[in-house]
């Protein structure tokens, strides 16, 4: 028999030729198909508490984006993700678990004589940032900074909450130096963030080994800022019944579920909401010792998320509490939670200028620990006070030009708030005589006063924007309030 071609010509040696080839080429990709199969295929997909399979069946799937961004590593034989999903990686390894070894502890929580203040504060780091570690202590969190603005009164008892990274830095020599390492064994992640909100809190409870209960206050915070002592502080005011935990609110937030993001939320851990209950951001939030003790009491009664101030908010909300958040327009300007509209916020440089971070109570996200450094040492400068009454109108001009229109005002009122703490009433009433720039408040704008305006990230806003006349309470008057409360 001849073969033929499927219009019966009869086949020239060259076409028998191509049709071996064509043959051969197909045997050889299937037996590269079977033996890729049977050596270096990747077998385990994760059925974790994150599901994988049940991401890819949503995701995946052939023609879908997932499906092209999972590669098999062949030596491990495990799938992994790549860009811009390699969080996923991540996030599969996510487990509720925070019950980790100590590896470091700080020193004893510091009892305070009767009619003084105790701060305990916890910064989330990393044992790779030594050098910011060391800016801070220089800086902000120096409990001698704080001591000479409040005549003692005030007592400043800094830690820093860490995990563990791959390569392995020994923290002996700092831990043993400063006495303010709080050091579990665990793989420091994005992720696991939330363990050291849950090692903050073990700390600070009562009845545990390591405990600081006695703190008034407890303040929680990023290593990426600059804090402004006296602006904080100012914020202690605000401290009623009614009051008890301040900081730049995310209001009614949709629950993430993009993918794409790395603030993705499985169902698997949230699925009963579409909406996180209110939270603070992260960098900086102030609590009462009332409200720490009740959230330390809580936190075995609320399953860990893995994004870490959701999680406070989940926390905050299911001791009844998430009515007592306030959200203060002075941290949100600091972390750059701007309403959509307002212009955001023109940064360039802003840190070079303590003229301006003089009326900040934090400034979020530092490039570097020398920037820090150099930053707060302008702000601490012997003659600021002349320096910036020099050249307030100037000052003045240029901040209100940070935002745009639709915040200034709301802005400005917070950031000239925090200006008279730290100068004083005096110096506000000088910038307010040169205020051709500053927008009235009306009576009406300050009925309107209340918890209820930022919200959101910026891209998700909330247009009701009420504006906050100033607060002119005094570092001592705030301090003796204070302490008569207690
Ligand atoms: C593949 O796995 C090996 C062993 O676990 C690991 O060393 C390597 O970095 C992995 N490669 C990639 C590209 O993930
Ligand atoms: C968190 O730390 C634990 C303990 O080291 C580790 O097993 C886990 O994989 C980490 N989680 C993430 C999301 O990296
Ligand atoms: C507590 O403070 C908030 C805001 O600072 C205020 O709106 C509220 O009226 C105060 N409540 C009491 C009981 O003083
Ligand atoms: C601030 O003090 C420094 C050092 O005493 C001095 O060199 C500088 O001129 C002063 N600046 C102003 C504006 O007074
Ligand atoms: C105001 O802004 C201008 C332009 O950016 C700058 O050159 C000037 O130094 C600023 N002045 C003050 C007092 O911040």
């Amino acid at each position: 028999m001849r073969f033929t071609s499927r219009h019966g010509i009869p086949l020239t040696a060259l076409n028998q030729v191509c049709v071996l080839l064509y043959v051969s080429i197909v045997l050889y990709l299937l037996y590269r198909f079977i033996s890729w199969s049977f050596s270096s295929v990747c077998e385990e997909i994760n059925r974790g508490l994150v599901d994988e399979a049940r991401i890819l069946q949503l995701y995946g799937g052939w023609g879908r984006h997932l499906y092209y961004h999972r590669l098999c590593n062949e030596t491990s034989k495990r799938f992994y993700y790549i860009e811009p999903y390699a969080y996923l990686n991540s996030l599969f390894k996510f487990r509720p678990e925070s019950n980790y070894p100590v590896l470091q502890r700080p020193r004893d929580c510091p009892s305070v004589p009767p009619g003084e203040l105790l701060v305990l504060m916890g910064i989330k780091t990393m044992p790779s940032k030594a050098a910011l570690r060391s800016a801070l202590r220089e800086t902000w969190l120096n409990p001698a900074d704080w001591a000479d603005k409040y005549s003692s009164k005030i007592h400043l008892f800094p830690i820093f909450l860490l995990g563990e990274e791959a390569s392995s830095i020994s923290l002996d020599e700092e831990a043993s130096t400063y006495e303010d390492l709080l050091q579990y064994k665990f793989t420091e992640s994005h992720y696991n963030l939330t363990v050291k909100d849950n090692m903050f809190f073990e700390f600070f409870q009562t009845r545990t080994r390591l405990s600081c209960p006695n703190a008034h206050f407890v303040v929680k915070g990023d290593d990426d800022i600059l804090l402004v002592p006296e602006n904080l502080l100012g914020h202690l005011d605000l401290i009623n019944e009614t009051t008890q935990l301040i900081g730049c609110m995310h209001r009614n937030e949709e629950i993430n579920r993009n993918i794409r993001s790395k603030y993705y939320m499985p169902s698997e851990l949230v699925s009963s909401m579409e909406h996180y209950p209110n939270y603070f951001s992260g960098a900086a939030y102030l609590i009462t010792n009332e409200v720490a003790s009740e959230l330390a009491a809580a936190r075995f009664d609320v399953p860990m998320l893995p994004l870490d101030d959701t999680w406070i908010g989940v926390l905050v909300k299911s001791i009844d509490r998430t009515s007592d958040m306030l959200s203060s327009d002075s941290i949100c300007t600091g972390v750059h939670v701007v309403p959509k509209g307002s212009g955001g916020w023109s940064m360039a440089n802003d840190y070079d200028d303590p003229c301006f971070l003089a009326g900040l109570t934090i400034y979020h996200r530092y490039p570097s620990p020398e920037r820090l450094l150099k930053s707060y040492q302008n702000l601490r400068q012997k003659n600021l006070t002349h320096i910036c009454h020099d050249k307030a109108q100037e000052t003045i001009d240029n901040v209100s030009r940070k935002w745009g229109d639709e915040a200034r005002s709301m802005m400005l009122a917070a950031w000239l708030n925090n200006y008279a703490r730290f100068f004083g009433k005096n110096e506000l009433e000088y910038l307010l005589s040169k205020k051709r720039a500053l927008p009235e408040l009306t009576q009406e704008d300050q009925a309107k006063r209340g918890n209820q305006h930022l919200v959101g990230r910026p891209d998700r806003f909330n247009h009701e924007i009420p504006k906050v006349p100033p607060i002119m309470a005094s570092q001592d008057e705030i301090i003796n309030k204070r302490l008569s409360s207690e």
